[in-house]
């Protein structure tokens, strides 16, 4: 039996606080004209709290789209977050989201693609849902990457926000949902985009601190010609793998990078209409991978998608990399009974505890493992097992 992977859930979350362009040109010199007429953005949401980080937004954006979806987090057999400014180097933001989810039948891991990420993601999504490998998949797109930028730089800080996207795929028999994608790569390009310090080639240090080299480093006007290129091709390119036409497509949702990268690829190179072509960058800014399911939890609120539906989804980012996918849209799940809606929530505050509860009886039981001495005889053994096996590989 055919197995096709659909849409079934979609959330989003920003946090709260909301940097206008006329706050930034408070702090860099800048102006809401320069910024305007270059990005299109007006304004972009911002953590501000010490506790807020890319997993918390993710998990809000997460449960939206579970919400939606009517399902419970159990239900779910992977969680793929999309991002560049993960909570940590590791664990991964996945495992930390999926921990706080209580989905403790889903495996989890961060998939690194910059822009492209969330659109890797579903790609990843798909792949295991039509192998059969999994049912339901979460894919995140989630950013913090105020953290990560230097808030005196004009030439980068006016340019990114924070957010969380999240939708949920799942395996069904009616033809439809994921239809073709376009991923791709081009490491010579690496240097244009980077995040210079704080990996294995160039570790922390009091050094890397002073120069600055702990944020994002961009060279704009580069980035801008490859994003023009490689959105108009990898769109074009996804419509002709699934064997449509741009005719077929009834919206585009691009990474909201910026209006004129967009106004330059997919509508003035494709000749696409501008009113089909789904933006919401103004209110937001570059929020990186979680750019394009933001805009899709949008476009559905709006109306902009009906049963049927021919999306395609485009993006672009550091690495170099780029990625398109085009889906057809599927019919919406009924909604979820008052009873079921209110047992999953519950479900939140029950998962924590569980999750404390599995911390402290790590806790424990190391504490008591600390105190049991090994035995001269049993540290021998050890000893003499080790010895063996070193001799055996040699
Ligand atoms: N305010 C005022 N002036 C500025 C600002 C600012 N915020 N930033 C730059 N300028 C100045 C520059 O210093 C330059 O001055 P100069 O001519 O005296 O040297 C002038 O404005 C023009 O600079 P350009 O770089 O040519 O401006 P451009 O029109 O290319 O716009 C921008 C810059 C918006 C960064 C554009 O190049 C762009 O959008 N590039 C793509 C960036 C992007 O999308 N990055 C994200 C990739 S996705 C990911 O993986 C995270």
């Amino acid at each position: 039996m055919a197995r096709y992977s659909h849409i079934v859930g979609w959330g989003m979350y920003v946090p709260e606080r909301v940097v206008t362009n006329d706050d930034l040109a408070k702090i860099v010199d800048t102006s809401d004209e320069w910024i305007r007429t270059r990005t299109g953005i007006r304004e972009r949401h911002i953590v501000d709290k010490p506790n807020e980080s890319t997993s918390t937004l993710a998990v809000r954006a997460a449960r939206a789209a579970l919400d939606k979806a009517g399902l419970p987090p159990s239900a779910l057999d992977m969680i793929i977050v999309a991002t560049s400014s993960p909570d940590h180097l590791f664990p991964a933001t996945a495992c930390i989201v999926q921990d706080a989810l209580g989905a403790t039948r889903a495996g989890a891991y961060d998939l690194s693609a910059a822009c492209s990420g969330f659109v890797y993601g579903m790609a990843m999504a798909h792949g295991l849902i039509v192998s059969g490998q999994a049912d339901t998949v979460m894919v995140i797109g989630a950013e913090t990457l105020s953290r990560l930028v230097d808030w005196s730089d004009r030439n980068t800080c006016v340019l990114f926000g924070d957010g969380a996207g999240a939708i949920i795929m799942q395996a069904r028999e009616e033809p439809g949902g994921f239809l073709a994608s376009v991923l791709g790569a081009d490491g010579s390009g690496a240097n244009l985009l980077t995040l210079p310090a704080g990996g294995s080639k160039l570790p922390a240090s009091v050094e890397t601190v002073r120069n600055g080299d702990h944020y994002i480093k961009m060279d704009g006007r580069a980035v801008f010609r490859f994003a023009t290129r490689v959105m108009a091709e990898a769109t074009r390119e996804v419509v002709e793998k699934a064997g449509l036409t741009l005719d077929d497509v009834e919206l585009i949702i691009p990474h909201q990078a910026n209006t004129r990268i967009i106004d330059s690829s997919v509508i003035k190179q494709l000749k696409f209409p501008k009113e089909r072509v789904f933006v919401n960058l103004d209110r937001y800014g570059n929020t990186s991978t979680a750019s394009i399911p933001i805009a899709l939890t949008e476009a559905v609120e709006q109306g902009r998608l009906n049963p049927g539906d021919h999306v395609v989804f485009v993006g672009f980012g550091a690495g170099l990399t780029w990625a398109a996918a085009l889906i057809q849209w599927g019919m919406p799940a009924p909604p979820l009974p008052t009873w079921k809606r209110w047992w999953y929530r519950f479900w939140y505050p029950w998962s924590r505890l569980l999750s404390a509860y599995r911390r402290l009886r790590r806790r424990v039981f190391a504490a008591w493992l600390g105190t049991k001495e090994r035995s001269q005889e049993e540290l021998e053994s050890l000893r003499e097992r080790t010895r063996r096996g070193t001799e055996d590989r040699s």
